[in-house]
């Protein structure tokens, strides 16, 4: 079937096309009503099908033939550690410890945050709360303890899963210790941790709350599968919104084992047996779907990596790795490449490699720019392909499909959109856009499975981020434009959202840290454009009358403040002391004006404004800064 024929059965006959597509994943009870609402009125797939997703991905490779097939290569540049584990081993792994997490009271519902370096156990962790119908929420390690402490409050969980530490270029992250901080500053407090201890640095554990992994494994039982519903919730994962508190999207079993499943194969071109390697962190979306849940899905190995593409030990990291396991389809973000390529522009390194088994080479997180793609492009010979997908999503909203029908791709595009997707750019009123022109882009209702199905504990908010603005259609927070030949192009976020090294992270929440430093009156943050980091957030900030301190003071305090509130991943370091800022008469910040300056775009003057001369003289602050200097009201 042609990408264009099965594309349009997905939209047109939604629910036909994706019953097909369940019948590739073995339900405990397979699903009657395909497509159906919940109590709030939000499209649900697969309603009264019953599954369980830890065996859908290893209990039934093992049931048929797959047992000592590697399931996952462990490779720790970091540590010089390398394993590989058998579906057989990975079941026994999971299924004990699985059982030891239910001999400590976890069961089906119940929350359990997970807390990890990229080590093997992770997924272990994570597919053992699977296996109980338990709920996990992995939170990115990189994240300082006061964010831990906001997601522990918002899902509440039993249990926490931690490591002793996690291990950074030259440097050793004290997970414990800030898992210790975080429960301390977070008021739901857990019932129990666990702790993996790792030799670089081992961890004390608090009498009668933390166990050992180690010794909880020795003495457990290992457990089976729990059916559970299709709606059933597999996972909650926190992601950046534009205020301080994330929002917790909560995906299903049924409907993300259907298409992820799919997504293997139409999308990434991949078969059981074949090895497939997403170089992402199991705290982000990617590492989620692709590190874990898709590959294992799909009967494939996965390459499990605790390292950096650069100086681990060197920027032909990615190189070695597709040769050692002849790797077939490889996964990272734009970001990793750039570091690649500054490292090593000629890309002398990767001739002491062979990738002959790569097949393509795939690119998201935040957009794909031409002179890396190029770059790629010629460098490694294959299809080099740039996808757009969000947390929310869960899998690709547009790509090109490679196992149904690769295209020639466009520089800058993610391709087309994929089945299921049905993708459409709107204007301010919610009318389509003609072909080339930038607007919202949007997904009409339903969105296909795999998708959210709401935000946790919170599905008025759910409605009012992502249902309300257009009626009918799912708002993605992206601008960009569909090409006269169907290609999507995402320009970047229309909110307070940037990317940065293909993290999402939220200005809002940066605003309100900054905000609470004594010496400032009023601020905002803007994503500014960066060779390598793709953005890079920079406040202008409004001292307070009377402050006394020096703008380099302030900077460094604020730098300090934001790493220690989010971490050091938000890279936050540059601040900007202005007079004013421009507003509307109601004393809004004119944000979006501030971020087209900074994009160096042309902006509408809004009759709204309270001072047209604040703008110029932003412009030219920023200019003095080097930011958005082609930025011009028009
Ligand atoms: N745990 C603790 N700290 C972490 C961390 C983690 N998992 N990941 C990053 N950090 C820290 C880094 O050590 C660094 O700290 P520092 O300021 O003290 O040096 C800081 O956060 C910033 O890290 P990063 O933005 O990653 O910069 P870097 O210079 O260390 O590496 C890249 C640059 C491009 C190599 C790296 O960002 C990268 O590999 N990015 C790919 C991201 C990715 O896979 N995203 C997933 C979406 S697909
Ligand atoms: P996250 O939820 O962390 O995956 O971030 C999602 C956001 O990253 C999207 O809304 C986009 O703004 C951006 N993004 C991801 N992939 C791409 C891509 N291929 N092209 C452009 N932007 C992307």
């Amino acid at each position: 079937m042609t990408y264009q024929a099965q594309y349009e059965k997905s939209i047109q006959q939604p629910e036909l096309f994706w019953a097909e597509k369940a019948a590739d994943i073995p339900w405990y009870t397979k699903p009657s009503q395909i497509l159906g609402k919940d109590e709030f009125g939000t499209d649900r797939w697969f309603i009264d099908g019953e599954l369980n997703t830890c065996y859908a991905a290893v209990d039934y490779h093992v049931e048929n033939g797959r047992g000592d097939q590697i399931a996952v290569y462990y490779d720790s540049p970091v540590t010089g550690v390398k394993k590989s584990i058998t579906y057989k081993e990975l079941q026994t792994e999971i299924a004990t410890f699985a059982g030891g997490l239910a001999a400590k009271g976890v069961g089906k519902g119940d929350r359990v945050i997970i807390y990890m370096p990229m080590v093997s156990e992770a997924l272990v962790a994570m597919l053992a709360c699977a296996r109980l119908g338990a709920v996990h929420s992995v939170v990115f390690g990189g994240f300082a303890p006061h964010e831990l402490a906001v997601r522990i409050d918002d899902a509440k969980p039993k249990a926490i899963i931690s490591a002793s530490c996690g291990i950074e270029i030259q440097k050793v992250i004290p997970y414990k210790a800030m898992l210790d901080k975080a429960i301390e500053l977070a008021e739901h407090k857990p019932d129990f941790c666990v702790l993996l201890q790792r030799p670089q640095e081992k961890a004390e554990l608090i009498e009668g709350r933390d166990y050992d992994w180690q010794s909880l494994v020795a003495g457990a039982e290992p457990v089976d599968c729990v059916s559970v519903k299709a709606t059933d919730p597999l996972y909650i994962l926190y992601t950046s919104g534009t205020t301080g508190k994330p929002k917790g999207v909560v995906r299903d079993n049924g409907g993300h084992a259907v298409a992820l499943k799919y997504s293997m194969k139409a999308i990434y071109d991949m078969n059981p047996g074949e090895v497939f390697m997403a170089a992402s962190d199991v705290g982000w979306v990617v590492g989620h779907s692709y590190i874990v849940y898709a590959p294992l899905l799909a009967g494939c190995t996965t390459v499990v990596y605790e390292g950096k593409p650069v100086r681990t030990p060197d920027c032909g990291a990615f190189w070695r790795l597709i040769e050692e396991y002849k790797i077939k389809a490889f996964f990272t973000a734009p970001t990793a490449f750039r570091a690649v390529k500054k490292e090593d522009p000629d890309g002398l390194l990767l001739k002491n490699y062979d990738i002959s088994s790569m097949k393509n080479l795939f690119l998201a997180g935040e957009r794909l720019d031409p002179p890396t793609f190029h770059w790629l492009q010629e460098l490694v010979g294959v299809p080099v392909v740039d996808h757009w997908w969000q947390t929310e999503t869960g899998w690709a909203i547009a790509s090109n499909q490679m196992g149904i029908e690769p295209r020639p791709a466009k520089a800058g595009s993610a391709t087309v959109p994929t089945p299921g997707f049905d993708v459409q750019i709107l204007d301010n009123k919610g009318n389509q856009m003609p072909a080339g022109e930038q607007g919202s882009v949007c997904i009409k209702l339903p969105m296909p499975p795999g998708c959210l199905a709401t935000v946790y504990g919170d599905p008025q908010r759910f409605q009012s981020s992502y249902l309300s603005t257009f009626d009918g259609y799912y708002l993605t927070g992206d601008g960009g434009y569909i090409d006269e030949d169907g290609y999507v192009f995402i320009m970047g976020r229309t909110d307070d959202v940037i990317n940065v090294a293909g993290h999402r992270l939220s200005t809002g929440e940066m605003e309100e840290i900054i905000a609470s430093h004594d010496g400032v009156a009023e601020c905002t943050v803007i994503g500014i454009n960066d060779e390598l980091k793709g953005q890079l957030p920079v406040g202008l900030v409004i001292t307070k009358d009377g402050y006394e301190g020096d703008d380099a003071t302030l900077e460094a305090e604020l730098a300090a403040l934001v790493r220690k509130e989010i971490g050091a991943i938000a890279c936050y370091k540059q601040t900007i002391v202005v007079d004013r800022l421009p507003k509307t008469r109601s004393g809004k910040i004119l944000r979006g004006i501030l971020r087209s300056i900074a994009d160096g775009k042309s902006y509408q003057v809004p009759s709204t404004i309270d001072d047209p001369a604040s703008l110029p003289e932003i412009e030219s602050v920023m200019a003095d800064h080097n930011i958005g200097v082609a930025g011009k009201a028009v």
